[in-house]
């Protein structure tokens, strides 16, 4: 492939309108073609100033825009599939942003629609992957100086949670971040899962079980526990410790600049994944952007969305219904066999 690589971009939201402001300015070797949103204007705002970017309302029209060789979506997580299964009509390299498939049979139909084709072409958001804290935790893991690990401790932390949030979307919205990084920093799947509901902070909204505590359990024997915690008002705090038998390993804290004055030490908090994480989105969306234009997939996979998703409904059971709830994943196809 040679030139610029041309993006269509699905969803002028919150995360749309960050990955065209990426896409038309921080990474290279690409350029939005098209954006699409049913809210055209929210659209147009986002794509001000970007040359040469055809507005629709309708996700289709952008993909069969003149110039698109790729797809980034950032609409909802409920209308991934049908954008997923149309780039792949099309044979469009995609990077969807997360959850890949909110509900599990979907995931399925994306997984399944894939293996068809017998090549991958989707990569999912889960941008920690491309986070260089979380790619030296990795890298030290793998190494094997700390011995086995037995337990992640994770906190996700945020300062508030958007109006339709859900106690279901803690565990499928938020937690599916914690998800896909146990998976892939310990190279194990998860295979139970627990919820417990401390009583909910007076900072939550009415009803909605804020925070909550979530335990793993891995296929060798190890835990994850998360502490989610979406209304704490006071910063987005995302932590992991690793406790292995030779040693820990702790991330998380290391993205603040530290303010001395009036006699004291004020230690800045990001309020924001797009601030903690920005690093983290610029390498995913490079990255993405070289494999696709070299022709090829790298990244979080469509399997790794459809798992996800799998776990995240038994966490979602779990909650509901106050009981430890088992993993079941379909078969696992042949494309994404492990390396
Ligand atoms: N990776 C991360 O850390 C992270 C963080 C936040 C959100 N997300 C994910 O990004 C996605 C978007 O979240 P957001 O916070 O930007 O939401 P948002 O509500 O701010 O924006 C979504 C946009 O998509 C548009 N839209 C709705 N249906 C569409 C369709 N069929 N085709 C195209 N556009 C459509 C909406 O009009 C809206 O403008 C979600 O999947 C969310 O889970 C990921």
């Amino acid at each position: 492939m040679s030139g610029l690589l041309g993006v269509a971009v699905l969803g002028a939201g919150h995360m749309g309108a960050d990955h065209l402001r990426r896409l038309d300015r921080v990474v290279s070797g690409a350029r939005v073609a098209a954006v699409a949103d049913p809210d055209t204007e929210r659209a147009r705002e986002a794509a001000a100033g970007i040359d040469g970017v055809a507005v629709h309302a309708d996700a289709e029209a952008a993909l069969d825009a003149p110039g698109v060789e790729a797809v980034l979506i950032a609409s909802p997580g409920e209308a991934h599939e049908e954008a997923l299964l149309a780039a792949f009509a099309r044979g469009l390299p995609v990077l969807c942003e997360k959850p890949m498939v909110p509900d599990s049979a979907g995931a399925l139909r994306v997984v399944e629609a894939e293996a068809r084709l017998g090549r991958r072409l989707a990569q999912i958001g889960f941008m920690r992957r491309h986070d260089p804290e979380y790619r030296r935790l990795k890298s030290l893991l793998d190494g094997g100086r700390l011995g086995r690990p037995l337990m992640l401790h994770c906190v996700h932390r945020n300062v508030s949670s958007p109006p339709h949030f859900t106690s279901a979307m803690l565990v499928n919205s938020s937690v599916s971040h914690e998800i896909d990084a146990a998976r892939w920093l310990l190279g194990q799947e998860l295979t139970a899962v627990t919820v417990l509901r401390p009583r909910p902070s007076t900072g939550a909204p009415e009803g909605l079980l804020d925070p909550q505590f979530v335990l793993f359990e891995t296929e060798r024997g190890a835990l994850v526990d998360v502490e989610v915690f979406v209304n704490c008002g006071f910063g987005y705090e995302v932590r992991c410790e690793a406790v292995c038998e030779a040693g820990s390993a702790r991330i998380g804290e290391a993205h603040t600049m530290v303010v001395t004055a009036e006699g004291g030490a004020r230690e800045e908090v990001p309020q924001d994944y797009l601030v903690r994480f920005a690093d983290a989105y610029d390498r995913e969306v490079q990255e993405w952007v070289d494999a696709t234009r070299q022709g090829r997939v790298t990244g979080a996979s469509a399997w790794d969305g459809y798992v996800a998703s799998v776990v995240a409904e038994a966490g979602v059971r779990a909650l509901e219904t106050g009981v430890r709830t088992t993993v079941e994943p379909a078969p696992r196809p042949a494309l994404h066999a492990p390396s």
